[in-house]
């Protein structure tokens, strides 16, 4: 896993060529990120965390101890995504990252989002994500442009190691994900894949 401060997670990604899709060496990279994943609790992960700068990421939310009050999302593969926001609502929540340890901190995120992707073989889809997961669509694209959450954190005062956002921040924080939740009831919404 690379670290904040690894000049690697900075850079922008390639796009996956054509030639690529259905191959091994990317269904070899697209489980590495799922079992890295689930190995480490996240909700999502992108191929520049562990190395392979391609536009890859990965996100899965289950009973999740790092986030248990994002909403369920099933495993979904991001191939050469891209992103567009619908409307200007934003929703304020507090992020953490793989690649940035020990840390979380206060970031903006817009409320709906829609993306276009292609799975491991090449086939289109499209997804509508709104609320926490859509933040969570945002924060692993964002890793295939170098950012990482810590980029929008405008409050710097928000930052906290997890043991003490779990001391002095997650009672208030888990009332305002539920308020997000409830605003927001359709976490991720899948069509056109086969
Ligand atoms: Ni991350």
């Amino acid at each position: 896993m690379l670290e904040l401060g690894d000049p690697r997670l900075r850079r922008v990604a390639e796009e996956v060529p054509p030639e690529a899709f259905g191959g091994d060496a990317l269904r070899q990279l697209v489980n590495d990120l799922i079992d890295t994943m689930r190995d480490r609790n996240g909700a999502g992960i992108a191929a520049p965390q562990i190395g392979v700068n391609q536009r890859v990421f990965v996100v899965e939310v289950g009973e999740n101890p790092r986030y248990p009050y994002k909403p369920r999302i099933p495993l979904t593969v991001l191939i050469n995504p891209s992103l567009t926001v619908l409307g200007d609502e934003r929703i304020s929540v507090i992020e953490g990252c793989l690649s940035v340890p020990n840390l979380r901190g206060r970031v903006n995120r817009a409320a709906r989002v829609e993306l276009r992707a292609f799975d491991v073989d090449g086939r289109p889809f499209h997804i509508g994500a709104e609320g926490l997961s859509a933040g969570t669509m945002q924060h692993e694209l964002d890793h295939l442009d170098g950012l990482l959450f810590v980029d929008h954190v405008t409050d710097p005062t928000t930052m906290t190691t997890w043991a003490n956002y779990e001391a002095y921040q997650a009672d208030e924080f888990s009332k305002q994900a539920a308020e997000i939740n409830r605003r927001y009831p359709s976490p991720l919404t899948i069509t056109s894949k086969p």
